[in-house]
């Protein structure tokens, strides 16, 4: 079977370029061995007068990469607009931010369509096809169009909410109409999963059985993946970058004092601001915490174009200033704020120089920089995850400490139990959240999610009209009956 892999952000090979998305940063290795093609944007716009999508293209380990020039006309309003504004903050439950526009659903919708069309110079009678995220939503739909009759699959990297939120992006319906095209849609939880199908009943009136859809397009299997990392190499990779000159500036500007360590994108969805608020919190009520602990924060900026992105960048920043100023000393600087990325392998060995690791998002679909803080520790010393509980990261790694990212005294409480927690208990702690890493590896999650899709291809069903069957009042638990491929 040839693979197509479609995400709107791709990698390129080059494993040390700083990287802002976490989903191209975890494909690049697996799709790199895999030989299939990836697809995605360039970053670059064209306008719509050329006749064939224009695609660069570039080897990629066995496969290749092809990176498209999206629709100037369209690019802001599918990317900006409705991606962003919309689909993003309904996705993370903001329904407070959700900003949406006739046009920009119009862009949305002529960006998948491009892309389908785009895919058709990728297709083999044996290709199946493996869409990545919230940007294409509707490419399935837009394949099926097409006459694509080849197995379609569909992974979500961020959570899905309850119907009551989804139900604040116009043209929802549509959409999730248009994700049942596909043979296989996959999750990152079960809870993402239940929501899944609680909004195909809610708004589509369809039954599930056994995590099968069956809607006009025939038969959708819905089931959870949580996707993973590669902790052997990235542990290898955080014990050689103890001798780069990025970790051993670092580590020697530290004069024995301790570190914690946040790396997020500049997004509200990562809760950046109860967090500083957390520290700011600990030091005030544990004085003797200051000078003895200090916090890294990484924040590369993300989606600057987007009024609350612009808004998040400049409260930060007001904050940390703030905070540095109330606490900070001649000789010591609390918070160390940086709006850049760095490559993995010096994100690693930043990793392993801290002793605790806060990753404390109000919601994320997985986060793999829990993953990646855990598997960069050293075994004989590790430090201590701080982990949000409503991280997808926190079902598999459940020793980490599990903070609400909403209560503020309570994240200060378990950042100061992480900095004074004895060597053994750090260790079980630790094994026990590799023994789950080493499990489901990234490799895995690949591997289990494209053999899943040629089965569901295969047995797809005769197709069967929509919205025919009665609504049933489908039980939530039954779900837990779906097939989990991790
Ligand atoms: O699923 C979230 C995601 O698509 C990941 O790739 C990454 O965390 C982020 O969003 C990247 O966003 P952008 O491509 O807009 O920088």
């Amino acid at each position: 079977m040839d693979l197509v892999v479609v995400s709107n952000r791709v990698a390129r090979g080059k494993a040390n370029e700083p990287m802002t998305g976490g989903l191209a940063a975890a494909l690049l290795p697996v799709v790199e061995k895999s030989g299939a093609i990836w697809v995605g944007s360039s970053g670059r716009v064209r306008d719509g007068a050329q006749k064939e999508p224009f695609a660069e293209i570039e080897a990629l380990g066995a496969g290749a990469l092809a990176m498209l020039d999206l629709p100037a006309a369209h690019y802001g309003g599918y990317y900006e607009g409705f991606a962003n504004s919309a689909l993003w903050p309904a996705l993370h439950s903001r329904a407070d931010l959700i900003r949406a526009s006739e046009e920009d659903y119009r862009s949305y919708r002529e960006v998948n369509a491009f892309m389908a069309r785009a895919l058709l110079r990728f297709r083999k009678p044996d290709t199946a096809f493996w869409i990545q995220d919230y940007h294409f939503l509707a490419l399935g739909a837009e394949l099926r169009e097409l006459g694509v009759t080849q197995p379609v699959g569909f992974f979500l990297h961020t959570p899905w909410p309850a119907h009551g939120m989804i139900e604040g992006v116009p043209h929802h319906r549509e959409l999730i109409e248009a994700m049942l095209a596909c043979d296989l849609i996959g999750f990152q939880t079960d809870d993402d999963c239940e929501n899944f199908l609680g909004c195909v009943q809610a708004s589509l009136g369809l039954a599930v059985h056994d995590g099968v859809v069956k809607s006009r397009h025939g038969r959708t299997h819905v089931a959870v993946f949580p996707i993973g990392i590669d902790p052997e190499k990235f542990a290898q990779q955080a014990a050689k970058a103890a001798s780069h000159p990025d970790v051993s500036r670092l580590r020697r500007s530290l004069n024995g004092e301790k570190l914690a360590i946040g790396v997020d994108r500049l997004d509200y969805s990562k809760g950046l601001i109860n967090r500083i608020n957390a520290f700011d919190r600990m030091w005030t009520t544990q004085p003797s915490l200051a000078r003895s602990v200090s916090l890294l924060q990484i924040a590369t900026p993300s989606r600057g174009a987007i009024e609350a992105y612009g808004n998040l960048q400049s409260e930060l920043a007001r904050l940390v200033g703030d905070v540095n100023g109330r606490h900070g000393e001649v000789d010591w600087t609390p918070i160390r704020y940086l709006n850049k990325g760095f490559g993995q392998t010096v994100l690693a060995g930043l990793y392993r120089t801290a002793q605790v690791g806060v990753v404390t998002p109000l919601h994320d679909g997985m986060n793999l920089v829990a993953k990646e803080y855990v598997a960069a520790q050293n075994p004989a010393d590790p430090g201590v995850l701080v982990l949000s509980k409503f991280a997808g990261a926190a079902n598999e790694l459940d020793t980490a400490l599990l903070v609400n990212p909403h209560d503020i005294d309570g994240m200060a409480r378990a950042i100061a139990t992480a900095l004074s927690m004895p060597l053994t208990e750090r260790r079980m702690r630790w094994e026990a959240m590799m023994t789950k890493l080493r499990a489901h590896t990234i490799q895995r999650w690949f591997s289990e999610f494209v053999e899943a899709l040629q089965e569901s291809g295969a047995n797809k069903a005769a197709a069967e009209p929509l919205i025919a069957e009665r609504p049933t009042l489908w039980p939530l638990r039954t779900v837990r009956s779906t097939a989990r491929y991790q």
